[in-house]
């Protein structure tokens, strides 16, 4: 699969976890936590593959003084959301509203920085880089990420 492919498709799964979890009521404990570790794994993976594989690609194919601020950008949104709000609320009682707050922080953030990626980073992605190499990095980058989902 296209590497733009296999990205945009992690991010429709991500969106809809996100979207559940934010419907989700401070009654529906078991059901946050299920959804969060669903989400947790996902983001990882996704985070992980984009940092080892697809990041370093676009910004060695990068031309422009704009792919870098793009790369960096981003890597920056991934510490946000991984580092910063999903450890935060894992550790949130599933019960409260904090954790609502949280959850819904955590969504705007995700979908903030994919919308940024499907609408400037892949684009200029698929002009720097040929359509082999976007084939080659989605194999890589779907090996790799089943590596992280069985660990
Ligand atoms: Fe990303
Ligand atoms: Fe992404």
């Amino acid at each position: 699969m296209d590497a733009i492919t296999l990205l945009k498709n992690d991010h429709k799964d991500m969106r809809a976890l996100l979207a559940a979890l934010e419907a989700t009521t401070t009654r529906a404990v078991k059901k946050r936590e299920s959804l969060l570790a669903k989400i947790e794994a996902n983001l990882k993976a996704h985070t992980s593959i984009e940092e080892e594989i697809f990041y370093p690609a676009f910004k060695q194919a990068g031309s422009k003084s704009d792919d870098d601020k793009m790369y960096f950008e981003a890597l920056e949104e991934h510490r946000a959301a991984g580092d910063l709000v999903l450890p935060d609320l894992l550790e949130t009682d599933p019960s409260t509203d904090n954790f609502s707050g949280r959850a819904k922080v955590l969504k705007e953030l995700v979908e903030h920085h994919a919308g940024e990626e499907e609408k400037e980073m892949f684009p200029r992605a698929r002009k720097l880089l040929e359509k082999a190499e976007l084939l080659a990095l989605g194999e890589q980058m779907e090996i790799r990420k089943r590596e992280l989902m069985r660990g």
